[in-house]
Formats: C-alpha cells, structure tokens, sequence
C-alpha cells in the first residue's frame, strides 16, 4: 500500500490552492479520475469577487453575500469569507496571477448578479477558471504527485477515522493508499441535471463518499440554476457568464419584452435564483428567453470564449439574440466543515464545493465559488500543518461486504426525474414521487470494488439524489435556491436542515 501525507481528491481551485499551502512541508498527492484540467474551475468565466477597489468595503461585499443567501449563510464563516478576501486576492496576485486590467493599468473590475458594485476580477475576459489553473499548476511543478486517469472507489475507514483511499487506476487493477489527511474537493453534482454547466465529470462522487463514510451534511436541498446557459436544438451548450449581464446584457422574452423590469430593482442582475425562476416562468409559458448582447459594448474582446463559443454553435452574432435556459450550476449545500475544512470524521475534510461551510446561505452570490475554494482550500492546509492526526500503528480497514449491483438506473433517467421534480420549482407530490422512485434501487449494500466506474457514478448520483430529494421534502418553505410551490416564500430563515446517517439507516432498513 502507497502511502501519503495528505491526500487530495479533485484538481479545481480549492484542492490546487491547498496543494500549493502544503508543498514543501508535507508529501501530497492530487487524485482524478479524468485529466487535472478538467473541472468546474477549468470552465468558470466570471471571475472571484474581492472588495479590491477604494470605493468598495469588505461590509458591502458581506451585506450582499449574506442578501443573496437570504440570510440562510453562517455570518462567521461569510464574514471570514469577504474581510480576507482582498488579502488572498493580494497574495495570488503577488503570486503571478495575472488579472485583466484597464489602460491606466488598473485591475478591471467586472460586475454580477447580485452585487451592488464593481467588483469581480477577471483573467483573459472570459477564461477566469483557465488562467487560474495554469497558474496554480505552474506553481506546483514537480513538487507533488498529480494522479491522472485513477477513480477513487471508495474512502477507506475505520472506526470513524478515514485513514485513505481505494481507486482504480486506468488500466482497472484496484489500489489501496493511505493517509492521515484525505480532501474531499471534488465538487458539487450538476451531473445530476438534464441541463448544466458542469464539468461531465461532476457526478456527486465526494459528496457520496463522505455520506457513506458517516460524514454530516447540510443544505443539501439548495441547488443553484445558472439563468443563462445557450440552448440549442435541445442541449445546453455552454455557460454564458454573468458577467455579460453585468456589462449591460438584456433578458428578453420572445415578444422582445424586458420581464426582469417587473420582478426586481437590479433587473437583469438581482440574485440567481430569483432571474433563473423569472426565466423559467417565461419558459413554462412557451416563451423562448434570448439574452440581446448588443448593449454590450465590445462583445467579442471582452467575451472571446462565449464569442467564440456562440459563432461555433451558429448563433447570429449580428442579432445579438442567445437563446439561454436557466441550468444546474452550484450546490451550496454539502459535506459539513468548520472554519479549517474539517468534517465531522476525522482525518476526512472538504473544500470547495462538495463543502458547505456556510458561506452561500440558500443562494450563491455571483463569483463567490472560487473565492470559497482559494480561502478555505488554503485554510484546510493550514490546519493540517498544525494537525497531530496520525495514522493508527495497525490498519485495518472497515471491510465493505456488499453485493455487485443487480438494477440501477441509466445517468440519463436519474437526470430526467431530478430535472422534473427537484428542479427549479418543487412541491410535495414530485417530490414523494421521486423519493419513492429512487427508492427502487439499492445503492447503499454494494461492494464498490465489484462495479464498474460507470455504476459506481450512478450509484453516487443515486444517494445524492437521495439526500437532496429528502431535504427538499423536509424543508416545508421556499426559501432562496429552495423554491416550493406548495409553500410561501418565507423571509429567510437561520435553521439549517442536517441530514444525518438516519436517512440512509432508514433506507438500509426498508432495502
Ligand atoms: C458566471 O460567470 O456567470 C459564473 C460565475 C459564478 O458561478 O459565480
């Protein structure tokens, strides 16, 4: 058995910024099961939000983070989050890290939904995600090993410790590794959803390791809908940043009326939720959506990938006119962590997405994800370079003795009943309805070394489904990202759902 330091799961922002803190102090290994630049972060335009500017205060940022929430987030963790910010920010700069700037050579400062300023830095226009990877992976070199191509299995526990890992590499021989220190960073589940802007590698996997392994949860039932993903012929193809919105970009309906003027003061930028349930209500209603890019001024320098993007997909760039759907973007909920990443197992943390520190309430402010994956990604590395977790003298792993998998579901089917009834509108009865379907199948009793890679991404998305769809059904109100349509829009609310073991108990008991 190989052994490591620290193990990491998933190569976007958040494991990239804890590498980065914990080269040269600690020997580390990165895991994927595709290659180190496919991610989320990979694909992210928009940028990260930072009060950077003279004109702007970290409060600001906090009072619009904790607004677009809707006050569900943990202010201690949201207020850590936007007051370090600009020193992160500082410090990647310092760095290398080359944001966009204007002429007199100051950093461009882009806007978003929800922010009532000027605030989101950018690299390459639209290629936030992509210069920050290349950057991030510069700095590493050769000072850590970057597994490529290796699917992690299964965690490796014992007595509530997580002592490392089971993978499979390319070639399909199963391996075992071992470390005191293992992170979760593998991101949120997108996959789950007919339509998004996911990275297809995106399948829930760490949010399901750490449930099986008795990590807490919470929120889980907050999925947040990008409005604007061009849609063509039926498919999503690719993400339309916010930040076209933010340099002045139109919503209209296929009449050409402007229906964001009716529903909120900061029109086409209010909070995500609110545009993306605008936007889905004018579907429902037969009404094509088109974002009018013409106001935007300089459309193909400032947005070359979504440019590029658009003219590859056949778009009329003359007419301005993208067709867009709202689609899955972001889970704000997921593995419970503190302030240092830690979960509720020991030696088991998460970072970025697949965590859920707080810091999104019920709604994802605008460019808030990759700020959450730099802070907390280098917080977790901090603690564990303070950590006095050790591995037990002997190892013996918790033995999974479980069946090879009768009947599952296709990816296809789970996305359709996730997409119809635990997507952007909820009630009760879709809800039971898809309960009781997901129900069906057992992905709890399986010996995960006995399944293919593709089962194993189903059954992950299974209890994934699983644990949104019974917070979602527990969460009697509409709240944020959590719209219900057979209860009220209620005002905010503090209490944070925890789904805990007794979810799966109860469904291992039924099975
Ligand atoms: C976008 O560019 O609209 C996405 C940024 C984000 O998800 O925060």
């Amino acid at each position: 058995m190989q052994h490591y330091d620290v193990i990491l799961i998933g190569s976007g922002i958040a494991a990239l910024s804890a590498a980065t803190r914990l080269m040269g102090h600690k020997n580390v290994a990165i895991f994927t099961k595709s290659a180190k630049t496919v991610s989320n972060t990979y694909l992210a335009q928009g940028g990260i939000a930072a009060a950077m500017d003279a004109a702007d205060h970290w409060q600001e940022h906090f009072h619009d983070t904790m607004t677009a929430g809707v006050y569900h987030n943990d202010p201690a963790t949201t207020q850590l989050l936007t007051k370090e910010a600009p020193r992160y920010m500082a410090e990647l700069i310092g760095s290398g890290m080359k944001f966009d700037r204007d002429g007199s050579g100051a950093l461009h400062l882009g806007r978003e939904g929800g922010h009532w300023k000027r605030r989101i830095l950018h690299a390459g226009g639209d290629a936030t995600g992509r210069a920050l990877v290349t950057h991030l992976l510069e700095q590493l070199q050769e000072q850590i090993d970057i597994v490529e191509g290796e699917m992690v299995i299964d965690l490796l526990t014992c007595d509530g410790q997580c002592l490392g890992i089971r993978t499979r590499t390319a070639g399909g021989e199963n391996k075992t590794y071992l470390a005191a220190h293992t992170i979760l960073a593998t991101g949120g589940c997108g996959q789950l959803y007919a339509h998004t802007s996911n990275a297809p590698t995106i399948t829930g996997d760490g949010i399901a390791m750490a449930y099986r392994a008795g990590a807490f949860l919470t929120d889980m039932e907050f999925m947040q809908f990008h409005p604007t993903v061009l849609y063509k012929d039926g498919k999503a193809l690719g993400l339309v940043s916010e930040a076209v919105r933010g340099e002045g970009a139109i919503l209209r309906n296929a009449k050409g009326e402007r229906f964001m003027e009716q529903v909120h003061p900061l029109q086409e930028l209010a909070p995500r939720d609110i545009v993306a349930r605008a936007i889905h209500h004018e579907l429902q209603s037969g009404q094509q959506v088109y974002l009018d890019v013409s106001p935007v001024r300089g459309f193909a320098s400032r947005f070359p990938t979504i440019y590029r993007l658009c003219l590859d997909c056949g778009i009329d760039m003359q007419a301005g006119l993208l067709p867009v759907i709202p689609a899955a973007h972001f889970l704000m909920g997921g593995i419970k962590t503190d302030e240092q990443g830690r979960t509720t197992v020991k030696g088991l943390y998460a970072i970025g997405e697949a965590a859920c520190t707080g810091v999104h309430g019920a709604n994802r402010l605008a460019s808030n994800s990759l700020l959450e994956g730099l802070v907390f990604g280098q917080r977790t590395a901090d603690g564990i370079l303070h950590s006095s977790i050790t591995l037990p003298d002997r190892v013996q792993p918790d033995e999974t003795a479980g069946s090879v998998a009768t009947a599952l579901p296709s990816k296809q089917e789970i996305r359709e009943m996730m997409t119809e009834h635990a997507g952007i509108v909820r009630n009760e009865q879709g809800l039971t309805a898809l309960r009781n379907w997901l129900a069906k199948y057992d992905f709890v009793h399986l010996d995960h070394s006995r399944l293919t890679n593709e089962q194993i991404e189903v059954v992950n998305m299974l209890t994934v489904a699983w644990l949104i769809t019974n917070s979602a059904l527990e969460r009697k109100e509409s709240i944020g990202s959590h719209y219900r349509s057979d209860y009220p829009q209620s005002g905010g609310k503090k209490a944070r759902t925890e789904i805990v073991r007794h979810l799966v108990q109860e469904r291992v008991v039924r099975g």
